[in-house]
């Protein structure tokens, strides 16, 4: 693993050439070049996606598939191949040029730029904090260099060292366990974070919440040593840009420090894994960092609903009636059905106290949305057209698949109570993430445009994949943050 990834040119850089697996095709200029040219007739060599070959001692060729399918989905994964065979390699520099495989428009090409550098910044990560005297010393590469001649290209490598940055800030804090990382931990990153980048951050503690009425965050947490508490994170830019004026963004993220299911415990181990029910937070801190360095012209806040569910004399029951911020009353069915509870007063703060013009909420909330959507994709929920069309266009751009579901009136009929307004899980146990969600939209204003996205699926990995190691993904990050700019056009 490399130490550091960073734009700039170094003395002893090599120069990787992308080949397209059409006759494998590179650069003309490269093509006069010997060593180049002996490489490319390797046998077995064929410019498939994400192949990687020395070419002399100055050229290293990287595959690019077909010249059709160079997408920047494509472009991410070559990256990742990439950055492992230069680190196996211990170069300390590269200059890139993919053109043989490229579009020639300058958006296309910054878009490719970008999704390398991603590539890059994400395969380029793993925890180490925990390795201990039983681990092998940990072989931290030097720092790596990344440059282009091409300056579309390069604006795109710059912006995706940020955004991979970011992802890997939210995946560090979604892989601390437990013991460490409890609400008052997350407040702490929070702060720290606000005082690197110049957000602002303020946090409402158990004490606060529950004098201001903050039924469902103060109740999940009751039961635990490290209390509740409801994060506040803003960037408040010194300039808005045309489209951002009058427009106040709120992310909102379940930070769930880990769920033992409450009363309702989680039963056959279902419970290992639940400190990742902190990662639609994580999202949000990822997305926030990336914003505040981009200085994005455009107000933007993030609220993490940070509490631990878990087993006490003080925890909520099955059977408990609690009174909501929005001063609905809810009817405790489900302890296990906590992060709605935390993420609904979160929302009326949004909608109350900030004056939200649009919300985005992002949790680990069903196990529900996994049956029915896999570990493929996000499920969601919005109910405005144009919200709609930006965070479909984020996710198109940033690779993080998202399906939407159903929210309708019987949906919503279906989380009423006989004994509270409402109940936090329907006992008849049918259609959890679109439960999750009519639950929570109780405490939306039908007006505020607002999505709910399930990362429930998404948010980790069992298994390494090209782009991640085993653990949290990042995901929300890059969609966040590509929703937020595109509000500012
Ligand atoms: N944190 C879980 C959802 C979850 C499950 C996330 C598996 C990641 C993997 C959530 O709080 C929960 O327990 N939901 C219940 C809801 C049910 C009790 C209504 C679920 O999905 O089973
Ligand atoms: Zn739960
Ligand atoms: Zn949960």
């Amino acid at each position: 693993m490399f130490s550091t990834l960073s734009i700039g040119s170094t003395r002893s850089h090599v120069t990787v050439v992308g080949v397209t697996s059409d006759g494998k095709t590179v650069p003309a200029t490269y093509a006069k070049i010997q060593a180049v040219s002996d490489a490319l007739e390797t046998p077995g060599f064929s410019g498939e996606n994400g192949e990687v070959l020395a070419a002399g001692g100055k050229h290293v060729l990287l595959g690019l598939g077909e010249p059709g399918s160079v997408t920047p989905a494509s472009i991410r994964t070559a990256a990742a191949k990439l950055v492992k065979a230069l680190d196996r390699r211990g170069d300390k520099g590269i200059s890139v040029d993919l053109s043989a495989g490229f579009p020639k428009k300058r958006a296309e090409v910054e878009a490719l730029g970008r999704a390398f550098a991603e590539g890059l910044a994400m395969a380029n990560w793993r925890v180490d904090r925990f390795d201990g005297a039983a681990s092998r010393k940990a072989e931290r590469g030097g720092a790596l260099a990344v440059d282009s001649s091409d300056a579309d290209f390069r604006d795109g490598l710059r912006r995706g060292l940020l955004l991979g940055g970011a992802v890997n800030y939210a995946r560090g804090i979604g892989a601390t366990p437990p013991n460490i990382c409890n609400p008052a931990w997350v407040a702490a990153q929070a702060k720290k974070l606000a005082r690197e980048t110049g957000l602002k951050c303020t946090v409402i503690d158990h004490e606060k919440a529950k004098k201001m009425g903050m039924g469902g965050l103060a109740t999940v947490g009751h039961g635990s040593d490290s209390k509740s508490c409801l994060i506040h994170l803003a960037h408040v830019p010194k300039k808005r840009s045309r489209g951002a004026k009058g427009k106040r963004l709120v992310l909102v993220g379940k930070t769930l420090t880990y769920d033992t299911g409450g009363y309702s415990l989680k039963v056959n181990n279902g419970m290992k894994g639940m400190k990742y029910d902190k990662l639609g937070g994580c999202a949000v801190l990822g997305a926030m960092k990336a914003i505040a360095e981009m200085d994005l012209p455009i107000e933007v806040h993030a609220l993490l609903a940070a509490a631990e569910n878990m087993v006490s004399g003080d925890s909520m029951r099955p059977d408990d009636i609690i009174t909501m911020y929005n001063g609905v009353t809810v009817e405790i069915t489900n302890t296990d059905a906590e992060g709605r509870l935390v993420l609904a007063d979160a929302l009326t703060y949004a909608e109350e106290e900030l004056e939200a013009t649009a919300i985005v909420d992002v949790a680990t909330l069903t196990g529900g949305v996994v049956v029915a959507l896999g570990h493929f994709c996000a499920g969601w929920f919005c109910n405005d057209e144009a919200l709609t069309t930006g965070i479909e266009a984020a996710s198109a751009q940033s690779g993080e698949k998202l399906w939407k579901l159903p929210l309708w009136k019987e949906h919503k009929d279906f989380m009423r109570g006989q004994h509270a307004d409402l109940i936090n899980s329907n006992p008849a146990r049918s259609a959890h993430p679109i439960q999750g969600a009519a639950f929570l939209s109780y405490f939306v204003d039908e007006k505020t445009p607002w999505a709910h996205i399930d990362i429930a699926g998404v948010g980790n990995v069992d298994s390494p994949n090209d782009l991640c190691v085993a653990g949290p993904t990042g995901w929300g990050v890059r969609l966040l943050t590509d929703w937020v700019e595109g509000e500012t056009r």
